[in-house]
């Protein structure tokens, strides 16, 4: 991808705006609950920072109501947090778009959540080149909203004297485009989540380039159904079991496979007292819900992720966040640690599962991206990255 990096560029003395992805999780009080993306983001601020250019970082937070900012829009927590990793003060500049305010060389402020602002979603042009007139050099860090054509993302790319992608920004590219573009086989994919329709293309996607395709949770029961089975009150997609078919038909006839599990863990709800049964996958009662694979399911799963060159996550494959339906996955993610393959991991659940079963060190690349990333790996041109394309050879 040609795009002009940041640290190709002179940064001292220059006024440089950077769009991060700060949208991290918070509970009810306000307090971020994991900061990964913000901790992906310090590499480019510290670099503009520490060759004394003036820095200004907005970011989104939520989907709030433009032209209102309530309590919970605010990036004030993060930041705090982003000044106690910095060690220094991160001042927080709250109507910044008509500019007005001082930013020494050196120095780091946070403008206010970006989507705050009248026009940020739609790509306002007037409201792009006011926010261009704020920089000398514009960097795009936000991987996660690279999907997003919005004010931040896509407009002032094309009014800032100079656009560029950032560290966090770069390394996403270039750790995503080696997955998809000549990955050492057998290429797998494991996508798991509760249905089939919100990742009908990258299953399609997936299942044109990959060895074997792992699918979990209520997808792999949609699976289940389209492969004869009876999965009781299990979460599934009917209307979907055709399409789940032709993805089974269309591996077969590249000898390529999508494992089902041949044993499942089942419950007749989903709670941390539920009460589980590991079951034959022909046993299924006409009340059970399948919430995890069984024990010869992930050993199989595990055998394959131990024999695999690439490996491309997704998803879990059980309802991990209640113990008695954390085995697959747990599994899997130990396969996964002890693996050899290079291995892209990226969703927030995703995320959530590596964080809990600690193998954070052990996987080759995380994104940050959630949409974003199975974006890119659809082969979609995410329009953020398009637009700094567009500024690479001026
Ligand atoms: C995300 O969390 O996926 C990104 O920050 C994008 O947020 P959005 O889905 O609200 O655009
Ligand atoms: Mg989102």
């Amino acid at each position: 991808m040609n795009v002009k990096k940041l640290a190709d560029l002179d940064v001292a003395g220059k006024r440089v705006f950077i769009r991060a992805d700060l949208n991290v999780p918070q509970d009810e009080a306000g307090n971020i609950v994991e900061d990964t993306r913000i901790r992906a983001s310090l590499p480019s601020i510290r670099y503009c920072l520490e060759r004394g250019a003036a820095v200004m970082v907005t970011s989104h937070l939520g989907r709030p109501t433009e032209g209102e900012c309530r309590a919970e829009d605010t990036l004030a927590p993060i930041a705090v947090r982003l000044g106690e990793l910095l060690g220094k003060p991160v001042r927080l500049i709250r109507d910044w778009v008509e500019g007005g305010f001082e930013v020494r060389a050196g120095e780091i402020v946070l403008l206010e959540n970006c989507r705050c602002n009248k026009g940020e979603k739609k790509d306002n042009e007037e409201l792009a080149k006011k926010m261009a007139a704020l920089c000398d050099i514009y960097v795009n860090d936000a991987f996660g909203t690279a999907h997003r054509a919005e004010a931040t993302t896509h407009g002032i790319a094309r009014f800032a004297p100079v656009a560029c992608a950032g560290m966090l920004m770069g390394a996403e590219i270039d750790a995503l485009t080696k997955a998809t573009e000549n990955p050492a086989r057998p290429l797998v994919a494991i996508v798991g989540g509760a249905k089939v329709s919100t990742k009908l293309t990258i299953l399609k996607t997936l299942a044109q380039k990959v060895d074997q395709l792992i699918v979990g949770g209520g997808i792999a029961n949609t699976f289940l159904l389209a492969s004869g089975k009876r999965i009781g009150e299990s979460l599934a997609e009917p209307e979907l079991v055709k399409e789940a078919q032709a993805i089974m038909d269309m591996m077969k006839a590249r000898g390529a496979e999508v494992p089902l599990p041949v044993d499942v863990v089942v419950a007749d709800e989903v709670s941390a007292l539920a009460r589980a049964n590991r079951i034959p996958v022909d046993e299924v009662g006409p009340h059970d819900r399948i919430l995890d694979v069984g024990p010869k399911s992930s050993a199989k799963l595990a055998d394959i992720i131990a024999h695999a060159g690439t490996i491309v996550w997704n998803g879990p494959v059980g309802v991990f966040e209640h113990n008695q339906f954390a085995g697959g996955t747990k599994m899997m993610a130990s396969a996964i640690a002890h693996s050899e393959a290079f291995c892209i991991a990226g969703g927030g659940d995703t995320l959530a599962a590596i964080a809990k079963f600690h193998i954070a060190q052990d996987i080759g690349y995380i994104s940050t991206g959630g949409g974003a990333f199975l974006e890119f790996l659809e082969g979609k041109k995410l329009p953020a990255i398009a637009a700094l394309e567009a500024r690479f050879a001026d």
